[in-house]
């Protein structure tokens, strides 16, 4: 499974990219305009630490405009992704761009059959928001299944499942146990998965015997 992080701001990415445990990135307008910088920029300084995908997304809702702002992106680095919503525009510039051999992530999305119209024009990646349909009532990990149940069915959908909106360490486990692609993370997300009380205590238990040996590995 891939991990990428799920967040615009750049010292926290440079932070995790040095775990080695980062596959990309993801960016939304909102965490763009959070981060207070010109958006091309922002873009340019992450791709300059990740080298693998690097989601940025249009915020055009017409086709012509969404194209037009999908090309400025496009030139910043050629690991940009460019993130479409999940609307007939959003899947008209998706299907024009990776015919074109550009990565696309298709954000937004809700439903299976949203998941397979956005497979079927071309997408990299499909983006189900699995926090936001649990913070409703609905079953965010049960849309996962259902989506990876239907690519499987068709060898031609190279469509990664990207699962989005994740809100604590179960959803990354539980995405991984139905084989998901990718999950994105909030930085908070990826470091609370190496925490486990029982690390913490063994470790203190194991410091304090060595300790007591008054040895050093370093002086042997
Ligand atoms: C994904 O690409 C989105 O940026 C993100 O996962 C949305 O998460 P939220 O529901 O926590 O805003």
């Amino acid at each position: 499974m891939k991990f990428f992080i799920d967040t615009a701001d750049l010292d926290e990415i440079r932070d995790l990219a040095a775990t080695g445990l980062v596959d990309g990135v993801t960016t939304n307008p909102s965490l763009a305009a959070k981060s207070g910088r010109k958006f091309t920029d922002l873009i340019r300084d992450i791709c300059a630490v990740v080298p693998g995908p690097v989601s940025a997304e249009v915020t055009a809702l017409d086709f012509p405009t969404m194209m037009k702002e999908a090309a400025v992106l496009r030139a910043i680095a050629p690991n940009v992704a460019i993130k479409v919503p999940l609307t007939p525009d959003g899947l008209k510039t998706c299907k024009a761009i990776s015919d074109d051999g550009g990565m696309v992530n298709v954000t937004l999305c809700f439903s299976a059959g949203q998941a397979l119209l956005a497979a079927k024009a071309g997408a990299t990646f499909i983006s189900p928001f699995v926090g936001r349909l649990d913070d409703i009532s609905q079953d965010g990990m049960g849309l996962i299944a259902e989506i990876l149940e239907i690519y499987r069915n068709y060898t031609d959908l190279k469509t990664q499942v990207l699962v989005a909106s994740i809100r604590h360490p179960l959803h990354v486990t539980e995405a991984a146990r139905l084989g998901a692609d990718v999950a994105t993370l909030p930085p908070k997300v990826l470091r609370q998965l190496y925490a486990h009380p029982l690390t913490d205590k063994g470790l203190e238990g194991f410091m304090a015997d060595w300790a007591k040996s008054g040895q050093s590995i370093l002086e042997s």
